[in-house]
């Protein structure tokens, strides 16, 4: 950690003008001695946010923030204070004071990893405009994104082949290294080759503008359709939403946020005028970047295909950011027609009626769960009480009280069913552990937890009702549901669900020690559990007694599953197993 002496900080402090650092952000004007705006750090529709250009201070009336240059540029642009101090002498032209040689060495390699990475922007930036770039030039034109698009967001093309990473840096062994640390670089069996090859390249940005990474999309069929960089230093999928540091400010003076899936959905809506959308990097949205997006805008709109795949991610994005609901945030929640994206829409429609589609089709995060709790739970007695079942589960992990009891109150109203007194979770950033009293499994349950612990991309096949349902043993389920969101943001297969989730969950340790460690559940095995874990499901359903109607519906499902079921144990004693 760099120590600076006071004197510099204060000569540093004393060749920057606040004033204007601000002023990139914030629209200031006079009032009295002061400057005043809308303050950056929370949402108002009437300034309260003062800049002494005297004092060199800024404060905010309305939410108590308050200092300097260097506490603005930490508080508003993410810098830590070291950075700040650098930045600013940097700006003032002055020399930093050397550190400990470890510290310099540090940070001189940050600073030249990320040269690096705004080299290889530029270089296939370039890449694109020269003579080999036609292809995906014309690929750019007929998708409709103009000039102005292509240079503010350094869309670029890495052309076919190994080598141009060489070409632009030079090919030591020592830059090889490096680049392969940011992504640029793959090692294969040959060496180091080019990771992006034939794509048009997006550039992406941490929150400080810095370029951390890249997209690459292919031109032509074949896949995959998307590459992006992997995980390094700068580069963290989970913590980036792509246009974030591009539209920041325009998001914050017109108070409009829209999240889509895809970097090419953020550029139309540039395109049309729209610079308020921001995406996730090809994952599904998680907590951090909700908290993000709340940072930036009270209102943001999320946006998801009307298909069944989009109502589902959509009702993800609702599950994550319901520990995040405040009574003043308003997020809302649009559909688009089966089978467009922004994109595509933007194309057909223009801008106007996509801008209109957000205010007035968008549905409040209230109104979009209740009707996705109604169409997880089905119909009749047994479809409210499993709503209300569901909305317990759900309310449990919302954080503000008065929010939640507004939602309670909204959920018994539809199921007719009163809900359990649940106080607030703990506003933490994981779970809570809770004391745990021991959780008895029947062997099926235990089996098939084993199956999915020892290899989680099973949980990805999992339907709807057999993540909502299968596993119903309160202390279990957070676990259980937890479990399926980490695989789907998961980086790669190999990710380790279990160290993840005894992390969260210590208390569960033993079991999920227990599921690891166990004879290993084969795939036969694994859908015959699967299919026991539905006829209990549905046996547990009757017991609890329906109409005759759904009784019937479900006796003869129980009959497939046990001729499926007939099935595999014929195949299961064939294999010897
Ligand atoms: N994506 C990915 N890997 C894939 C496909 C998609 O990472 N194989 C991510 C990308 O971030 C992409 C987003 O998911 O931007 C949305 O995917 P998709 O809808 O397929 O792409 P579009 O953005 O619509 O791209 P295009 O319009 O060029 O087909
Ligand atoms: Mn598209």
């Amino acid at each position: 950690m760099a120590h600076f002496p006071p004197s510099f900080l204060d000569e540093v402090l004393a060749r920057t003008d606040i004033v204007e650092i601000i002023a990139r952000h914030v629209e200031l004007k006079k009032s009295g001695a002061n400057l005043m705006g809308l303050c950056p750090f929370h949402h108002e529709k009437s300034p309260s946010f003062s800049v002494s250009a005297d004092k060199q201070l800024y404060h905010c009336f309305g939410c108590g923030q308050g200092g300097g240059a260097f506490q603005f540029l930490m508080a508003h642009d993410g810098y830590a204070f070291p950075e700040a101090v650098e930045y600013l002498a940097d700006k003032a032209g002055m020399e930093v004071p050397q550190d400990t040689q470890q510290d310099r060495g540090d940070e001189a390699r940050q600073k030249r990893d990320y040269e690096l990475l705004v080299r290889a922007s530029t270089a296939m930036h370039k890449a694109l405009q020269a003579d080999a770039g036609g292809k995906a030039a014309a690929y750019l034109q007929q998708r409709g994104l103009p000039a102005e698009i292509i240079n503010n967001y350094a869309l670029g093309y890495a052309p076919p082949g190994y080598g141009f990473m060489n070409r632009v840096f030079g090919s030591d062994n020592a830059t090889q290294a490096r680049l392969e640390s940011v992504g640029l670089l793959a090692k294969g069996d040959y060496g180091y080759g080019d990771r992006f090859r034939d794509r048009l390249m997006f550039t992406i940005r941490d929150r400080r503008g810095r370029v951390v990474g890249f997209g690459g999309r292919v031109l032509d069929e074949g896949g995959p359709k998307y590459l992006n960089s992997p995980e390094t230093p700068y580069f963290h999928k989970s913590d980036l939403l792509y246009g974030f540091s591009e539209h920041r400010d325009t998001i914050r003076k017109t108070k409009q946020l829209v999240v889509v899936e895809g970097y090419m959905d953020v550029l139309a809506l540039a395109a049309h005028g729209l610079k308020i959308g921001l995406a996730p990097l090809g994952t599904a949205i998680g907590e951090r970047q909700i908290r993000e997006i709340f940072r930036l805008c009270e209102t943001p709109v999320f946006c998801f295909d009307g298909d069944r795949a989009g109502r589902q991610a959509a009702w993800r994005a609702l599950e994550r950011m319901l520990p995040l609901l405040k009574a003043e945030l308003m997020p809302a929640f649009l559909y688009l027609p089966d089978g467009e994206d922004p994109d595509s829409l933007l194309k057909q429609e223009g801008g106007e009626a996509f801008a209109k589609r957000l205010t007035e089709e968008a549905k409040p995060v209230l109104e979009t769960w209740v009707h996705g709790l109604k169409l997880l739970a089905g119909q009749g007695a047994e479809g409210r009480a499993r709503m209300a079942k569901k909305a317990d589960t759900m309310l449990a992990t919302m954080t503000d009280s008065y929010l939640m009891q507004a939602w309670r109150q909204e959920a018994e109203r539809v199921s007719g069913i009163s809900l359990q007194r649940q106080r607030p979770a703990a506003k933490t950033e994981k779970a809570a552990p809770q004391p745990r009293i021991d959780v008895v499994l029947n062997a099926v349950e235990e089996r098939f937890m084993a199956g999915l612990m020892q290899q989680p991309t099973r949980l990805l096949q999992l339907s709807g009702p057999a993540l909502d349902f299968f596993i119903d043993k309160p202390p279990l389920r957070a676990l259980y549901s937890r479990a399926f969101s980490m695989q789907t943001d998961a980086e790669t297969e190999t990710t380790n669900i279990a160290r993840q989730l005894i992390r969260e969950f210590p208390a569960d340790q033993n079991m999920l020690s227990r599921w690891i460690n166990q004879a290993t559940v084969q795939d036969i095995e694994y859908n015959s559990l699967l299919l026991d874990m539905e006829a209990n499901d549905i046996r547990s359903r009757i017991r609890q007694g329906l109409s005759l109607g759904e009784s019937v519906q479900l006796q003869k499902r129980l009959r497939e599953l046990q001729a499926q079921q007939q099935v595999l144990k014929e195949q299961l004693s064939d294999t010897g197993a």
